[in-house]
């Protein structure tokens, strides 16, 4: 829920946004929120995806971070539903938050909320942002790429088909080893 457009009130926070930064204030009863997200973006900081973080209190239980402008992916969703925007564009959309959860994936950051990603994903100036991390799991096997495939799925309503879930169970396995292989490289490499 938006107050003003520099005010953003959620279920667990408010974030406001000034001119330099943006820092979001967890309220006092979701400390594990708070947690959860400064972890995140800690272990994230090198990848291009995230907000810079740029400090964090855990007595106000405020973090400071990058002010991340741009366009979300409601509405670019909205341009495609009124075609304006191609099917292919939207495909290479999709391709590059896959490539964001297998890479997070790799980071056994599992941030949750890939069903409903609408805000979450934002079209910056040089790069796809991911933002709000406070619902995020660590070291567990579940997969981002696994929840925004079934997203892909129901936003082309294949959903119902006997196909899909045939296709989601076995890529799951699939994907399963992909993953243990990148891994045990990253573990193995001398480099
Ligand atoms: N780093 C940021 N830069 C710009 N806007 C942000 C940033 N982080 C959050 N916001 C804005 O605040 C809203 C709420 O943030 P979010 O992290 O989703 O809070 P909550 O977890 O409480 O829902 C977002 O939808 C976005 O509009
Ligand atoms: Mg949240």
């Amino acid at each position: 829920m938006s107050n003003s457009k520099n005010k953003f009130e959620g279920k667990h926070s408010i974030v406001i946004i000034s001119t330099s930064y943006a820092e979001k204030k967890i309220k006092k009863e979701f400390y594990s929120n708070f947690l959860k997200e400064e972890m995140a973006l800690r272990k994230l900081q090198n990848y291009h995806f995230i907000p810079k973080l740029l400090g964090s209190d855990h007595n106000f239980l405020t973090i400071k971070m990058e002010k991340i402008e741009g366009v979300n992916l409601l509405t670019i969703i909205k341009l495609y539903r009124k075609r304006k925007i191609s099917e292919d564009l939207i495909l290479s959309i999709f391709k590059i938050i896959f490539k964001i959860c297998f890479v997070m994936d790799l980071e056994k950051i599992y941030k949750d909320e890939w069903n409903r990603p609408f805000k979450h994903v934002i079209f910056a100036k040089e790069s796809i942002k991911i933002i709000d991390f406070d619902r995020s799991v660590f070291n567990t096997s579940k997969k981002n790429t696994l929840q925004f495939l079934s997203f892909v799925f129901g936003f082309w309503k294949m959903f119902n088909t006997r196909q899909f879930f045939t296709y989601l169970y076995e890529f799951s396995i699939f994907y399963e080893k992909q993953i243990e292989k990148y891994q045990s490289f990253f573990i193995d490499s001398p480099y």
